[in-house]
């Protein structure tokens, strides 16, 4: 892989505008090249605006949306209308605007009796799509994957000194939580398959994130302390969609 892209936008709502353009392109280059775009969605805060802005009059002309397919990089162990679930995060901003979208969503079963079930369903579900032994190497390529980033130094559920953050042999994985809230479970997408991604797109805004921003970009940490660092495409690449805040120590002398 290349040296990280790091594009810097003034505030959040430019990054997420920023971020909306790259999906956009990413999606109309896939669907031409391939026939079809695999997006992957980030759940927590900072993407919803991202979401919401790819449905507005606008944008949602510029992609064919019936040949994109949606699917989740982690998913808190809640039920899908749980005010936590990423899911609902996703279907509330941008799924639920999108026509018949519902048969080109794969969301992360919660409904499963174990968060280890869950992601061992969420592995079959992927296989089947993908037409491959679940959890077979190599894994899968996603045209986009979008990921955040926690002040923790955490992305998708891979918390620091998690179990989760050593599984090698699974797409999927169930990890307990860490320390940022909601404390429940979790079912994360692991290194293997995040990082057989053709790009890999972290949207991080904010001061809190500054300092764990400057370290995984200049210093590199490992993936013990920042699990975000060991996000590394194999062949893909790799681009830092920031706001000035969560920039601000990069550029700082
Ligand atoms: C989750 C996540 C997680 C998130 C970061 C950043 O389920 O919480 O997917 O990895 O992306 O914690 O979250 P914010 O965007 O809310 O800061």
């Amino acid at each position: 892989m290349h040296a990280p892209n790091v594009e810097i936008s003034r505030d959040a709502e430019a990054l997420a505008a920023a971020a909306a353009e790259l999906v956009i392109r990413a999606a109309r280059d896939a669907i031409e090249k391939r026939g079809r775009f695999t997006l992957v969605l980030a759940g927590g805060s900072t993407p919803e605006r991202t979401y919401s802005l790819l449905t507005g009059p606008e944008r949602l002309p510029a992609v064919d949306w019936s040949k994109v397919f949606f699917f989740f990089g982690d998913e808190r162990f809640v039920p899908p209308g749980d005010p936590a679930s990423n899911y609902g995060m996703a279907q509330r901003s941008l799924l639920s605007r999108l026509p018949n979208a519902a048969a080109r969503v794969y969301r992360i079963p919660t409904e499963e009796a174990t968060s280890a079930e869950s992601a061992a369903a969420y592995s079959g579900a992927l296989g089947r799509y993908f037409e491959q032994a679940p959890d077979s190497t190599p894994a899968p390529q996603f045209d986009l994957v979008l990921l955040g980033l926690g002040d923790d130094g955490h992305t998708a559920s891979l918390f620091p000194g998690k179990p989760a953050v050593r599984v090698a042999d699974r797409w999927v994985t169930s990890s307990p939580p860490g320390v940022l809230p909601p404390p429940v479970d979790r079912v994360t997408m692991t290194y293997p398959l995040l990082n057989a991604a053709r790009h890999v797109v972290f949207l991080v805004a904010g001061e809190k994130k500054a300092i764990v921003v400057k370290e995984i970009l200049k210093e590199n940490p490992g993936r013990d302390k920042y699990p975000a660092a060991g996000i590394v495409p194999a062949a893909g690449s790799l681009t830092w969609l920031l706001d000035e805040a969560a920039a601000s120590r990069l550029t700082r002398r």
